[in-house]
């Protein structure tokens, strides 16, 4: 439980004094009468509309209309939840917090302990120990200042682990406690001594939200190839890598504060560590893994837009159109910053200086704008239908994530800009797109729900599917039912019934019942007469249950996809699996003849699944079931 008594909170309202609070900020708060007023940090304004009532502890901007007490300020100006609020309230009033003592809690307590008494170690380390003298060197060379150094708890791990050993020792923590953190490794076999994980390395300490040091990221200091670059502490009972990132705890601040709310995302802890020393005070990296969802939930809360500056090469790319569409899901405009090839922010900050980095910035593109531009330059055919409509697709795929209409509005119109198609051309395929998800949403559904009746048993050595209640005949497939339930939907469309003529001959269906009900209803539109009615009359009493679920069963019509459509996407499906079928059915002996079958059937197959309408309808002919 992250409970705290609202005694508790009651005492930390009334120990610290709001004005203090938003000037230890850096806010100017000016006296106005019986009131304070500001500049409201919550949004931009140049006349102070931000009211501070100091007596009643509470402030609001009639500006913004953002109000509340000293822990929604400081939830809401840091970034950080409730409970992180209240504890670092408490702590700057003197207030304990009493956590339950579990023993999970009190095993949390010692590893936030011993985290942060080795980071000060190994701080010592670079900076007095003999053997460091390399790693000062490094650090050097790495253009990196004493303040960056002490910022970043940057330092140098002894070689020998007998040296971790005896500091823990001096400071009451156990060999199975630094087993736990994953500083060193137990002995391989007796007379070994400890693996030291991150032993002559540079090590960078990563910090919780809070500014808790929960984890190690260690570089090696000579570029040797023949060992990882970076080692990373393993995941334990602090330190969950998909919910922290580097630097977060420096950096939230200044995203809020920042007049976009706009975070910096890099790639390496090197890159975050140089945007800071340079005045870049709002970059965070991921820890050594790619973005993930977590991620993106930690800076939602203090963050409304992001650039990203990736590698400039391909995975970087990768990664940005893979993390963009993270952010999108989460509603934040993402931006994309294209680096001059072969830099990384490092290299660029330290060569360049911070004003070629902001330009950077500056120029960043939005997400889809940079999706069509890389993708574009990969094409060598850039204006080609095919490159267009694969781009137009990947784009499509993109904003799916994204249900911020206005954002995704925004980004259509980008995409449709650059690929030189007409904004409403992109719309409508967003738009089908958008229909065709919700309706293989639908068909999933069917298809799961009639799995779960159907079971594998052997006969004769072979496997086969039975309806579980071995009494009820087996019904129509899925496919077959949803082809009925279109049509009965869609009572006369002739055109329904001529691609019917053309492409279902009766033996691609695998259920009497089907066969009747296509054969009925395409006479009944054809002929225009009413023979389709007389279908009812012609059923069992099982087959009168499957006619009142196809009848009863929700609609499969969207108001995108046409009912011939649906009709195509159909067919294809039915096609594919008669062929899949014709293919398992053949006997398993090899010989020229079943093996040529075998491939031709899988082959025209999976030529139905992938290909376009046009491409498949050819392929449904009698011709290719080869009978
Ligand atoms: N990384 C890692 N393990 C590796 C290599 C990289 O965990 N073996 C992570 C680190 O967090 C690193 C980031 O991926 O910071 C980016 O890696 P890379 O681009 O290779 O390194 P740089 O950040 O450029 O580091 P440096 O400038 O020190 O070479
Ligand atoms: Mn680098």
């Amino acid at each position: 439980m992250s409970g705290v008594s609202q005694g508790t909170i009651e005492e930390i309202k009334s120990r610290i004094d709001l004005v203090d609070l938003i000037s230890s900020y850096g806010i100017q708060v000016k006296r106005a009468g019986t009131s304070n007023v500001a500049c409201c940090p919550f949004h931009h304004e140049k006349t102070p509309s931000f009211h501070i009532n100091a007596d009643k502890g509470f402030y609001h901007c009639f500006g913004c209309g953002e109000n509340g007490d000293v822990i929604k300020f400081v939830q809401k100006h840091e970034g950080l939840d409730f409970m992180d609020a209240i504890k670092k309230l408490a702590s700057q009033c003197g207030i304990q917090i009493e956590e339950s003592d579990t023993k999970e809690s009190s095993l949390r307590k010692r590893m936030y302990a011993l985290h942060a008494g080795l980071s000060q170690f190994f701080n010592r380390c670079l900076l007095q120990s003999e053997e460091a003298f390399k790693a000062r060197s490094y650090i050097k060379s790495r253009k990196l200042s004493d303040e960056i150094v002490q910022k970043f708890a940057i330092g140098y791990v002894p070689i020998n682990s007998e040296a971790i050993l005896t500091w823990a020792k001096a400071k009451g923590f156990t060999p199975k406690e630094l087993e736990e953190s994953g500083i060193l490794l137990p002995p391989k076999r007796i007379g070994d001594g400890y693996y030291n994980r991150f032993g002559g390395r540079l090590i960078f300490t990563i910090n919780d939200r809070t500014g808790r040091p929960i984890a190690f990221s260690a570089r090696i200091l000579d570029n040797n190839k023949n060992v990882a670059k970076y080692v990373n502490s393993p995941e334990t009972a602090i330190f969950k890598k998909s919910s922290v990132l580097f630097a977060l705890d420096k950096a939230a601040m200044s995203i809020t504060k920042s007049p976009q709310r706009q975070a910096i995302i890099c790639e390496g802890q090197i890159d975050v560590i140089r945007c800071h020393a340079s005045g870049f005070t709002q970059a965070v990296a991921s820890q050594g893994t790619a973005f993930t969802q977590g991620h993106v939930n930690l800076l939602k809360r203090s963050c409304d837009s992001v650039v990203l500056v990736f590698d400039a090469d391909n995975a970087g790319r990768k990664a940005a159109i893979k993390t963009g569409g993270l952010f999108l899901a989460a509603g934040i405009p993402v931006r994309v910053a294209t680096l001059p090839g072969g830099e990384d922010p490092d290299s660029l900050l330290s060569g360049k200086g911070p004003e070629a980095f902001q330009k950077c910035l500056d120029e960043a593109e939005t997400i889809v704008e940079f999706q069509v531009r890389v993708m574009l330059e990969a094409e060598k055919n850039p204006k080609s239908i095919d490159a267009v409509s694969k781009v137009s697709r990947a784009v499509i795929e993109l904003l799916m994530q994204c249900d911020v209409s206005v954002v995704r509005a925004k980004l259509l119109a980008d995409a449709a800009r650059l690929l030189g198609v007409p904004e409403q051309a992109l719309q409508d395929d967003f738009a089908k797109a958008q229909e065709n998800a919700k309706y293989a949403i639908q068909r999933n559904k069917i298809v799961k729900e009639e799995e779960a009746d159907k079971e594998l048993v052997e006969e004769d050595g072979a496997s086969k599917v039975v309806w579980k209640d071995a009494k009820k005949a087996l019904p129509p497939s899925s496919m077959e039912m949803e082809l009925c339930k279109l049509l009965a939907e869609n009572e006369g469309n002739k055109t329904l019934a001529e691609m019917l003529t053309r492409f279902a001959p009766s033996e691609i269906f695998s259920h009497e019942f089907t066969k009747r009900f296509v054969s009925l209803w395409c006479s009944s539109v054809l002929n225009q007469d009413d023979s389709f009615n007389t279908f009812p009359m012609q059923c069992s009493e099982e087959e009168m249950n499957w006619f009142n679920v196809i009848i009863q069963s929700e609609s499969i019509s969207f108001s995108e996809l046409t009912p011939e459509r649906i009709l195509q996407d159909l067919l294809r499906r039915l096609w594919s699996s008669v062929l899949r079928n014709r293919q398992n059915m053949l006997p398993a002996e090899s010989n020229e003849e079943n093996d040529k079958l075998r491939l031709t059937y899988s082959v025209l197959a999976r030529r139905l699944e992938r290909g376009a309408w046009s491409v498949a309808s050819k392929l449904m002919s009698l011709d290719a079931l080869k009978i």
